[in-house]
């Protein structure tokens, strides 16, 4: 229809002043998420941030809000992005969607869950939004389940997780990007016009290059602890696409879901496809405030076993590669626990039979132990870890297998591979994955783990690792009209394995490892306990990484490992005090020979252990306010943790460049109670004289408006300062 262009300013002021039907308040302790659903039209989306009076809620019509519809659908009107598109049984490419109901309805842990049912106007296809909230939580987690209720199969063309308008403005993106060895690299943009696209297409692992969650600074250049930000993480485990098209109405439009490209799918007649949750939260407090609300969010509600203490831990990776026997891990596990530390991992090289699996190149799927290297197999170790006091854990890559191995010899038919193509292979020249899409694999990767837990309950912790990702587009299970589903199926797969794993075994803790950081997604994480952040443990590069992830993710779930000097991916020579204190602002654990440890190194380990211990609950249960950005340049980096009391407090210093007559900035803290006193004290103390505040106590008011000034080297002899510096201070209250 040609509307007359006398009509149009009547028809904008009919536009600016919408009729509301229905207000749908899906609202937290502190944020608002406002709907409007009146029977027949289209869902619509009225606000999104801080929590709204009622008051206010009553005038957003008058306000002016955002008013477009909470989840876009493709068709009608094309030009504009949408999160869901479907071809009908007919062919028909439109879809038109309608609010049927709403209802609320009490999920597991008292979350509530707030579902808007919708259909389409023409066909029988019912597209039901839900919002999940939970007790004391600034997290709404979103979500859609698409129903065919029509006579044959529909063919979801896209079907993203969730939408969310934002206002048009100085609206700045905050993204994690990188690859093996250098994950968790954090850029800052501000949007540009057009799309910005993040996505993933490993179909394995997904958070080696980019990551699936990002913030949305909305005053302007990103701040850590002020000003309005929306965070947004996709909880999936595998391809994913998370866009923002900036076009020309007075919206940023933010989309997130599972990357359908090359994934199609097609869902039969009475069949429901549910996308993926994806998180959204809100903070006035900065970016250190969204990362607040994910962390507390995902250790009760996400990540497994999160209110448990994680164990100080030895892994064999760095210290042997696969050089592993009896004896070497037996002087392992006797240093790891002269030094204090609660558990011993072997990593990789410890299994095959008919292959020995002695460099990277064979066995994976053969879990047997190689009795030439350990021949009282892992009874033995683990009586040995036993009389040393500590934990036993195990590296296992379930997902895999080699063209050289015996389950690939039975078991042809297993892998992911494309007919009349030669198959593609990966590490070593032979890795191959296994199709979880296939039920008998996942029986298969099931027994992998219940096999070694059900033969040795003692086996405290298990490395998951994944090495390659999907090679060719190709499932030798599913039917050549389904082949489209392979990525999504794969995981399907995937999680229906952990559940089981997960429901037999749920306390062994288990690593998700993916050639270092690829599985750092809370997709993951309800069956994982914490994830390797990156095969690169060199402490400098860490306080990147490590910041980057923290935005989203909690320090309890960041293993970060002391290891050898030099590194070896950087070949950089860092004293260990320093890679200590890196470490220790993380899951703490070591990677390293500790028979390649001089007495000194060991001692200092020794004490970091120690003093981690005191304070691992502020870690890993406490706030976390990043307040010195290394990416700003500045010569150093900083953070804390506090308790939810704030009661008790540890700081971090690192210096990250050393320059003579450089004049490195004084660190203001944050989170403390200005009003309590905090006593001072220096952990991982190298220095001969203690700090001229040791012992002595502050206030949280003077604390937080000047910090206290760090002294650019060590007190110690002086053939032993360096060019690095760092420091801990534990903040006690009275
Ligand atoms: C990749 C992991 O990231 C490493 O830590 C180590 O476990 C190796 N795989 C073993 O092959």
């Amino acid at each position: 229809m040609k509307i007359q262009a006398s009509l149009l300013p009547a028809l904008a002021l009919l536009m600016a002043q919408p009729v509301y039907g229905e207000v749908v308040d899906i609202s937290t302790p502190g944020t608002s998420l406002i709907l409007d659903a009146v029977k027949g039209q289209p869902l619509k989306i009225l606000y999104y941030g801080a929590k709204l009076s009622d008051a206010d809620k009553g005038m957003l019509d008058v306000a002016g809000g955002m008013n477009l519809n909470a989840y876009p659908v493709y068709g009608l009107n094309p030009q504009s992005e949408a999160a869901l598109s479907v071809t009908h049984t007919d062919g028909n490419r439109t879809t038109d969607v309608a609010v049927q109901d709403v209802k609320t309805s009490t999920d597991k842990d008292g979350a509530k869950v707030t579902t808007v049912y919708m259909t389409d106007t023409a066909y029988p296809l019912n597209v039901n939004l839900n919002y999940r909230t939970y007790p004391g939580q600034d997290v709404i987690e979103t979500w859609a389940e698409i129903e065919n209720g029509e006579k044959g199969t529909v063919t979801l063309n896209r079907f993203m997780s969730g939408y969310l308008p934002v206002r048009y403005g100085n609206v700045w993106l905050s993204s994690l990007y990188g690859t093996w060895a250098d994950e968790a690299n954090l850029t800052e943009e501000p949007l540009p016009h057009g799309v910005r696209m993040i996505k993933n297409k490993d179909g394995l692992r997904n958070s080696h290059t980019s990551h699936g969650e990002v913030m949305l600074s909305l005053d302007g250049k990103p701040r850590e602890n002020e000003g309005r930000v929306i965070g947004a993480a996709l909880c999936y485990p595998g391809n994913y696409k998370l866009f923002v098209d900036t076009d020309d109405s007075n919206y940023h439009h933010f989309f997130a879901g599972i990357n359908e490209e090359n994934s199609e799918y097609h869902l039969k007649k009475g069949e429901t496809f549910t996308t993926p949750e994806l998180a959204l939260t809100y903070s006035d407090e900065g970016l250190s405030g969204v990362s607040r609300n994910f962390h507390k969010w995902g250790r009760k509600y996400r990540l497994h076993d999160g209110d448990k203490e994680r164990k100080v831990l030895l892994n064999s990776w760095e210290g042997v590669y696969f050089g592993i026997n009896e004896e070497v891990m037996a002087g392992m596990m006797e240093d790891i626990a002269s030094m204090g530390g609660e558990l011993f991992v072997m990593d990789d090289g410890w299994f095959g039979d008919k292959y020995p699996r002695d460099v990277d190149n064979s066995s994976l799927g053969d879990w047997v132990v190689d009795t030439n290297k350990l021949p009282n197999g892992i009874n033995g170790l683990l009586e040995t870890a036993k009389k040393n006091g500590v934990k036993f854990g195990i590296w296992i890559e379930p997902e895999m297998t080699n063209t050289v191995s015996e389950l690939y010899e039975k078991h042809p038919e297993y892998i992911i591979k494309a007919p009349k193509r030669e198959v593609v292979k990966g590490r070593g020249g032979t890795q191959l994955v296994l199709d979880l899409a296939n039920p008998k694999v996942q029986d298969l990767v099931f027994e992998v783990v219940d096999t070694l837990m059900t033969k040795y309950p003692e086996i405290d912790y298990i490395k998951w690792d994944a090495n390659a990702p999907i090679m060719e587009h190709g499932s030798q299970y599913l039917t050549a009209d389904n082949q489209s589903h392979l990525y999504i199926d794969y995981h399907k797969g995937l999680i229906k394995t952990l559940d089981r794993i997960r429901a037999a075994h749920p306390n062994v803790t288990i690593q998700a490892c993916a050639s270092g950081g690829g599985r750092a997604n809370w997709g993951f994480l309800p069956w994982f306990d914490e994830f390797w952040l990156s095969d690169n443990n060199d402490a400098l590069q860490r306080v990147y990484m490590q910041w980057g992830t923290s935005y989203f993710f909690p320090a309890i779930a960041m293993a970060s490992h002391i290891s050898a000097s030099p590194n070896h991916q950087t070949f950089r020579r860092i004293p260990t005090k320093f890679r200590a204190d890196v470490a220790m602002s993380g899951r703490l654990g070591l990677e390293m020979q500790p028979r390649d440890m001089n007495d000194e190194d060991k001692a200092i380990c020794r004490q970091a252990i120690n003093d981690y211990k005191k304070i691992r609950p502020i870690v890993q249960f406490g706030d976390l306010y990043r307040l010195q950005s290394p990416y700003d340049k500045k010569g150093v980096a900083s953070l804390m943790y506090v308790t939810p009391e704030k009661d008790d407090a540890v700081f971090y210093w690192w210096k990250i460049e050393t320059f003579m007559g450089q004049q490195l900035p004084r660190i203001p803290m944050a989170g403390l109670d200005p009003d309590k006193t905090y006593t001072v004290t220096e952990l991982n103390r190298i220095d001969n004289e203690p700090l001229p505040y040791e012992g002595k106590s502050f206030t949280g008011r003077y604390l937080m408006d000047n910090g206290l000034e760090m002294p650019l080297t060590y007190k110690v002899d002086y053939n032993k300062n360096t060019d690095y510096a760092s420091r801990v201070l534990r903040l006690t209250a009275k």
